[in-house]
């Protein structure tokens, strides 16, 4: 009983000597948190130990090198944050947008995502009410008078801005092989039918499989460069805004394009990654590839050499037309971190970071005021275009549908490569647009 007595005293008076340390302002330690399930005291992390979780898929050639680089900016301006870099491989971010969406329904946002320009961020992750405005960014540091006005309207709604773009990159190029198409004497096709007929020569002479294509992604990337030539940007743009009819005959005849088209590439694309595919074209065994420009940081990771060993133009019967996309990183509304991800987004947002970022990725930067003497003859080349084209956007990386409206093109696309059918298929493309679309 006494003993019991003394403990008492003993508690109250370390109780009373702790409040007596508080109010005079002492520093307050690291909290100790008892967690009763382990028995063991939680140690938070002390306040000058900041973090940053960033997440994106580029983990693969000249992706990841390009986000290394703008990490190397990132921690000389903040040597006290540490970077930690939650990228999931996958091109297009197919398996990583599938991780970071079961990761938001459970709660466990990163402090940073990579997202697209146009509606799959605000058709999916704004609709959400996922993200938080950074207008006060756009402010402070004087973003509106150097990010492109054909931009901002893609990553605003009701006068908000969500996502700080980090660049430009461009969708309907075709990668070929000079040599190839020399030792065969074919001229780069600028048009659909030119194209076709490069492609029987090619066959003609035993490559069976002059068009590399690789999975899934790959496809729609492809089928929506074939949609842009074959039926011209204003009709393109048009099955975006409900102004073309899904169910028309020009609609008709470009998915009649993409079936030819698709007769001359590898039967194992299912089983490749865009990299595979790309690398076909530069090892000499296709002569050519659709792929948005990220190809052209992978070809550089390679040691290839422009012009002698891959060249470029646009997709055939797409000159003029810029089919653009671009990536930007995103603030969640309650960031674990979210001093930190702000001091992300301030890079991502920078000259700085977009010129160290930019030339090794493969894409142009998002700012007008680039250094150009830092980009390369194809890079220059796509920063004249961005700035005389016509600009249309994306299917495959998210400008031009929401992800629910681009889920129904793409399991409709599924079907259509297994039977081929272009009638079922434009039904289906119909049907989507109704379901999640402008069509009503
Ligand atoms: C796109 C992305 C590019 C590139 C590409 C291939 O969706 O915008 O930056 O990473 O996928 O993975």
């Amino acid at each position: 009983m006494k003993a019991r007595k003394i403990s008492w005293l003993v508690i109250s008076l370390l109780v009373l000597f702790s409040m007596v340390l508080t109010a005079c302002g002492g520093k307050a330690e690291t909290p100790v948190v008892d967690d009763p399930a382990v028995d063991e005291p939680v140690v938070e992390p002390p306040m000058d130990k900041q973090q940053v979780e960033v997440f994106s898929w580029w983990t693969g050639g000249g992706e990841a090198a390009g986000l290394d680089a703008m990490i190397v900016v990132f921690k000389e301006k903040y040597p006290d944050i540490e970077f930690v870099n939650a990228a999931v491989a996958g091109g297009a971010g197919t398996n990583a947008r599938a991780v970071l969406a079961t990761r938001l329904q459970a709660g466990d946002a990163p402090d940073s995502w990579q997202g697209h320009a146009g509606q799959e961020l605000i058709g999916t992750y704004v609709a959400a009410g996922q993200l938080e405005p950074l207008n006060f960014l756009y402010e402070q540091n004087g973003w509106l008078d150097v990010m492109p006005e054909t931009l901002i309207p893609l990553i605003s709604e009701g006068g908000n801005i969500y996502s700080v773009p980090v660049n430009i990159h461009r969708a309907n190029v075709l990668w070929y092989n000079p040599k190839v198409l020399e030792d065969n004497g074919v001229a780069v096709p600028g048009s659909l039918d030119e194209f076709f007929t490069a492609m029987d020569t090619l066959q003609a002479a035993g490559m069976e499989a002059p068009l590399a294509m690789g999975e899934q992604w790959t496809v729609m990337h492809l089928m929506e460069t074939i949609l842009l030539a074959s039926m011209g940007s204003d009709a393109y743009n048009g099955l975006w805004n409900g102004t073309t009819d899904w169910g028309g005959a020009d609609v008709t005849k470009a998915l009649n394009d993409f079936v030819k088209v698709l007769s001359y590439t590898n039967s194992d694309s299912a089983s490749l990654s865009w990299q595979d595919a790309s690398q076909l074209v530069v090892d000499g065994d296709a002569a050519f590839n659709v792929m948005g420009d990220w190809a052209e940081g992978f070809f550089k990771e390679l040691g290839k050499t422009p012009k002698t060993e891959f060249g470029w133009a646009p997709v055939p019967g797409t000159a003029g037309t810029f089919q653009f996309l671009s990536d930007s990183f995103v603030l969640p509304t309650g960031a674990p971190h979210r001093d930190a991800a702000i001091a992300w987004l301030t890079v991502a947002g920078s000259k700085e970071g977009q010129d160290a970022f930019n030339p090794v990725k493969g894409s142009i930067p998002a700012r007008s005021d680039g250094d150009k003497a830092l980009y390369d003859e194809y890079l220059q080349s796509a920063m004249a275009d961005w700035s005389t084209d016509v600009v249309v956007g994306s299917l495959a990386h998210g400008v031009v549908a929401n992800d629910s409206w681009k889920t129904e093109i793409d399991t409709a696309l599924g079907l259509f490569q297994i039977s081929m059918d272009v009638a079922a298929f434009q039904t289906s493309l119909e049907a989507a647009c109704v379901a999640s679309g402008p069509c009503k």
